[in-house]
């Protein structure tokens, strides 16, 4: 099966409904024309603005995916703050970014955290975003594929192989977060092959094959191009250049297909 490439905009604590409604409207037409069976978009909004986006894509019939940026493990009950996995499902989120290394640093999830929201978002039929990669003290000591080894692997475990098939795993070195430095796209690539084998050797090969795997970190449109263009990359989860129409759907466009 060939893997459809993917590009994400996490949109991160930013925008109001209203200017989320906005940032969607002038994304839908710069991509006037864009063939979503080709390239797949999704825009992963603050929660306050899912109902908003999810109406607007309705009535405009526009081919965006809908994504959270985090979700809770449990289906209801007394968890003052949290959003449930099945909450997010009746609004036509179709995915979810889990262990995100914001989430990870500043609110201390743990890989066990991140596993437990990874299965919880399959049980209710979301397609989890789960990120992975190093910081640069951890790249700087040769840590990074020892490190993205074991959150793969924790994150991925208890699922079924067909599970692990559809999810999608975003390669984000934190050192290229917000910082306007990427990897370079032959260490993107490393990384992401060495994702990829990993799932192999924890499923099997054609798990591995169709499972998609974005990398993260200061994608923009000048740079698109070449990391997407790798084998073992499949698109991009893209943060500051997704609160941009024209950056984004420039980048969508710069996607090799
Ligand atoms: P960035 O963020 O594109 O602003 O570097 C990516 C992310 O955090 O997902």
């Amino acid at each position: 099966m060939a893997r459809v490439p993917l590009i994400a905009g996490n949109w991160k604590m930013h925008k109001t409904h209203l200017e989320a409604m906005h940032l969607v409207q002038a994304l839908g037409h710069e991509l006037a024309g864009h063939d979503f069976a080709k390239v797949e978009v999704v825009v992963c909004p603050p929660f306050t603005s899912l109902r908003t986006i999810q109406t607007l894509i309705d009535s405009d019939r526009y081919e965006f995916g809908l994504g959270a940026q985090n979700v809770y493990v449990e289906k209801e009950g007394a968890f003052t703050g949290e959003i449930s996995p099945s909450m997010l499902a009746a609004l036509q989120v179709r995915y979810v970014i889990v262990g995100h290394s914001e989430r990870r640093e500043l609110f201390d999830e743990t890989d066990d955290d991140v596993n437990h929201k990874v299965r919880a978002a399959f049980a209710h039929d979301l397609v989890p975003i789960m990120c992975c990669g190093e910081t640069e003290a951890e790249r700087d000591a040769g840590e990074t594929d020892a490190k993205v080894e074991r959150q793969v692997r924790r994150g991925l475990k208890g699922l079924k192989p067909e599970q692990a098939r559809t999810a999608v795993i975003a390669y984000e070195p934190i050192w290229a977060i917000g910082t306007g430095k990427t990897a370079t796209p032959e260490d993107a690539q490393a990384t992401c092959s060495l994702v990829r084998k990993v799932v192999a050797d924890a499923f099997d090969g054609s798990v591995a094959d169709d499972l998609r795997v974005l990398y993260g970190g200061s994608m923009k449109p000048g740079n698109a191009a070449a990391l997407t263009g790798q084998a073992d990359i499949d698109g991009g989860l893209v943060g500051g250049a997704s609160l941009d129409a024209g950056d984004f759907a420039a980048i969508v466009k710069a996607v090799p297909r």
